[in-house]
C-alpha cells in the first residue's frame, strides 16, 4: 500500500540518485586544479560567509593572488599541502546547482598515486582533464587519460586552463585540442568537449567570457548540468546483483541489490545466473514503496513470481540478456598494495556481492601509463597498472567493465591478511572450461593404493637452505622402501636442473616453483606413491595453496625448524658465505624472507635423526 509519506521519500530517492553528476578533475598542482574546484564551489555558492571571510583573510597570509581570493586555499585543505604546495589524497567534495547535485572526487595527479586516482574515477561518470594552456598536453595528461579510460569513464572535458596567461589565444587553445584529439582517438572516450578557461578570473567557469568571443562552446558548469549521469547500457537489460535475500515474514521473499545496465520494470521476464532459472518481476519496492519502474542507480527490493532458489551474489537480469558466468578472465589491474603481486599466487577476489578463490595464471604485460605503452613484467608493484590472466576456482557471473562497471569491476584479497592487494577490470572471459573436460578414467587412486598395498600422500618438507629437508627426506625414503612402500623424494636442487631449470629465485619464480611442484606431488600422490618434497617453499600463501590441491589427511607439512645460525654455521654448499658477501642479493633468510608455517602437521627440531624417522613413520 502506497502512503503519501511514502512517495514522498520515493521521490526524494529517485531524485537524490537520478540528479547527481560524480566526476574526478584530474590535473596536478600547477595545471590549477585547486583553484578550479574552489571557483566552483564558491560559484555554486557553496561556501558561507564565515569561510570566505576566512579565507579572505587566509588568501592574504597565505595566497598566492595578492590580495584577491586564492581558491586553492579552499580544497588544499591539509597543512602538509600548504606547506608543501601540492595535493596529497583523495577528497570527495559536494556542491549543487539549480540544475544538479554534484560529487568531485579531487585526486593528486602524480604517478605514486595512480591508485588513488583510479579510486576516484572508478565512480565518476565524466573527468575534467586539465591542461596549462602555456604547457599544452604533458606526460600526465596522457596518465590521467589512460587512467580513465581504463576506469571506463566515456566523458571527458579538457578543459585548458589559464588562458589569460597566453592572452587568451585562440590558436593557443586549436593546438592544444588537435594534440589531444590526435592523442585520445585510440582511447574509448565517447565525447570530449574541450572548453577554454580560466579558473582564477572565471573565465568560461560559469560565466561566458567577454575575452574569448571566439570560443563558441558551453561553459564548464552548463557542460556538467546537462551531460548524462547514469548512461544505460546500449546492449543490455537491466542486472540486479543479489546483496540481500530479504525476508521480513513468511509471506514476503525479495531480493534487494542496485539496478544496473537499464531500467528494471514491473513484469520483466528475468534470468538468474549462475543457476539459469527463469522467472518474471512480480513487484519492485523501494523504501516501503511500490514503483512501476526503477532506474538504473535506484537500490530496490524486487519480489519474483516463482518461488526459485536465489542467494547472495547470485545476478537477476533481462531473461534475454542474462549475465554470463565464466571462471577464466584477462582483466587489467591495478595494484594497489606494497606487498608485490606474484603470478601463481592465490587471491580472494570480490565481485559484487560474489567472493572466490582467484590466481593470477599469467601476466600479459604491464602498462606504461604515461606512455601508454605495453612492457614485459614478472610481477606487480604498487600502483603499478597490467593486463593478466586470472582464474576463478568457481564460476561467476560478471559483465564486462566497459559494459557495467559494477558487474565487471572486482577486488583482489590477500586471504591471509586481508589486505586489499589489487583493484580489477574485466576485458572479457577467457572460454577455457568449456573446450577442455576432465576426462574420467577407470584405474584410479583407491585402485591404484589397492594394489601397492599401502596409501599414498605428501610429506612436504619446508625450511631455510641448510636445514636438513633433503636429509631427512632422503633418510625417511631409504627406509620406507626398505619397508616395500612406493616412494618419490621432489628435491630443489635436483627438479631445478630439470623441470625448473627455467626458474630463478625472484619472489615470482619461486612460486611458479612451488605451484609446480605442488601439481606434480598432486599427480604422484594420486598415482599412488608416498611424495616427499624437500623445497624451501619460503610463502605460506603457497604452502597452503599446495595443501588446497589435496584431500583431508594427504598433506603433511613437516616444518624443519633449524635456526638461520645453525643453518649458516653448517653452509654445506658455501652459499650462505655467498650471500654474505652480497653475491646472492636474495637468499633466503638473509635477503629474502622465510615465513614459517604457523600450524604444521610436524615441526621437526634440529635434534636425532632416527627421533625424526619414527615420528614421521608414525604419521603414514
Ligand atoms: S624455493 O625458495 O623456490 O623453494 P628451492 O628449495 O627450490 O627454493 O631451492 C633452494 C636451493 O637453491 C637452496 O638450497 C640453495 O641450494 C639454492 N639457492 C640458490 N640461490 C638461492 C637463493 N637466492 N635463495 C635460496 N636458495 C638458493
Amino acid at each position: 500500500m502506497t502512503t503519501p509519506s511514502l512517495s514522498i521519500q520515493n521521490y526524494l530517492a529517485e531524485q537524490s540518485a537520478l540528479d547527481t553528476l560524480r566526476f574526478i578533475t584530474c590535473g596536478s598542482v600547477d595545471d590549477g586544479k585547486s583553484t578550479l574546484i574552489g571557483r566552483m564551489l564558491f560559484e555554486a555558492q557553496c561556501l558561507f560567509d564565515d569561510q570566505i571571510t576566512a579565507l579572505q583573510a587566509e588568501s592574504k597570509k597565505h595566497g598566492t593572488q595578492g590580495a584577491d581570493i586564492d581558491f586553492a586555499l579552499l580544497v588544499d585543505g591539509l597543512s602538509a599541502e600548504r606547506e608543501q604546495g601540492i595535493t596529497i589524497d583523495v577528497a570527495y567534495r559536494f556542491f549543487a546547482t539549480d540544475r544538479r547535485k554534484f560529487i568531485v572526487a579531487d585526486t593528486p595527479g602524480h604517478a605514486q598515486y595512480t591508485r588513488n586516482m583510479a579510486t576516484g574515477a572508478s565512480t565518476a561518470s565524466l573527468a575534467i582533464i586539465l591542461v596549462d594552456a602555456r604547457h599544452g598536453m604533458m606526460e600526465q595528461t596522457r596518465r590521467h587519460s589512460l587512467i580513465c579510460n581504463l576506469m571506463g569513464i566515456k566523458n571527458i572535458i579538457l578543459a585548458v586552463n589559464k588562458m589569460d596567461l597566453v592572452g587568451y589565444d585562440q590558436s593557443v587553445f586549436d593546438q592544444i585540442v588537435t594534440d589531444y584529439q590526435d592523442f585520445s582517438a585510440a582511447l574509448n572516450f565517447a565525447e570530449v568537449t574541450p572548453i577554454a578557461i580560466s579558473a582564477l578570473m572565471g573565465d568560461n567557469v560559469t560565466e561566458r567570457s567577454s575575452k574569448m568571443r571566439w570560443y563558441q562552446g558551453p561553459t564548464l558548469i552548463s557542460k556538467l548540468e546537462t551531460v548524462d549521469p547514469h548512461p544505460s547500457s546500449a546492449t543490455s537489460g537491466f542486472a540486479l546483483p543479489v546483496q540481500l535475500v530479504a525476508r521480513p515474514n513468511a509471506d514476503f521473499r525479495g531480493f534487494s541489490g542496485t539496478v544496473l545496465r537499464a531500467p528494471l520494470t514491473k513484469g520483466d521476464e528475468i534470468r538468474v545466473a549462475p543457476s539459469g532459472a527463469v522467472s518474471r518481476v512480480k513487484s519492485i519496492w523501494l523504501a516501503g514503496a511500490e514503483l512501476e519502474v526503477a532506474a538504473p542507480g535506484l537500490a530496490v527490493t524486487v519480489e519474483l513470481d516463482d518461488e526459485i532458489d536465489i542467494s547472495r551474489g547470485d545476478v537477476i537480469a533481462a531473461k534475454s540478456t542474462p549475465a554470463e558466468t565464466a571462471d577464466q578472465f584477462e582483466a587489467d589491474l591495478i595494484w594497489m598494495s606494497k606487498t608485490k603481486g606474484l603470478i601463481g599466487r592465490q587471491y580472494q577476489l570480490k565481485i559484487g556481492g560474489q567472493t572466490v578463490t582467484a590466481s593470477l595464471s599469467n601476466l600479459k604485460h604491464q602498462i606504461d601509463v604515461n606512455k601508454g605503452q605495453e612492457l614485459a613484467a614478472t610481477d606487480m608493484d604498487l600502483n603499478e597498472i597490467a593486463c593478466v590472466t586470472i582464474s576463478t576456482l568457481k564460476p561467476i557471473a560478471y559483465d564486462s567493465y566497459q559494459n557495467c562497471k559494477d558487474l565487471g569491476a572486482f577486488i583482489l584479497i590477500d586471504p591471509l591478511t586481508n589486505e586489499t592487494m589489487a583493484a580489477g577490470m574485466i576485458k572479457f572471459a577467457l572460454r577455457r572450461a568449456t573446450n577442455i573436460h576432465q576426462q574420467r578414467l577407470d584405474v584410479d587412486k583407491a585402485a591404484r593404493r589397492a594394489l601397492n598395498g599401502h596409501t599414498s600422500k605428501v610429506f612436504w618438507f619446508t625450511g631455510l637452505s641448510g636445514s636438513g629437508k633433503s636429509t631427512i627426506a632422503n633418510a625417511f625414503a631409504q627406509s620406507l622402501h626398505d619397508q616395500g612402500i612406493r616412494t618419490y623424494v621432489l628435491d630443489g636442487d635436483n627438479i631445478r636442473h630439470g623441470l625448473n631449470k627455467d626458474l630463478g629465485f625472484t619472489d615470482a619464480d619461486r612460486v611458479e616453483n612451488i605451484r609446480r611442484i605442488a601439481e606434480v606431488a598432486k599427480l604422484m600422490v594420486d598415482a599412488g606413491i608416498v611424495v616427499l618434497t624437500a623445497f624451501i617453499s619460503p610463502f605460506r600463501a603457497e604452502r597452503d595453496m599446495a595443501r588446497s590441491l589435496f584431500e583431508d589427511g594427504e598433506f603433511v607439512e613437516v616444518f624443519v625448524d633449524t635456526p638461520l645460525e645453525v643453518c649458516e654455521a653448517r653452509d654445506a654448499k658455501g652459499l650462505y658465505k655467498k650471500a654474505r658477501a652480497g653475491e646472492i642479493p636474495n637468499f633466503t633468510g638473509i635477503g629474502s624472507p622465510y615465513e614459517s608455517p604457523n600450524d604444521p602437521e610436524l615441526r621437526l627440531d634440529d635434534g636425532d635423526i632416527d627421533d625424526h624417522l619414527s615420528v614421521l613413520k608414525s604419521i603414514l
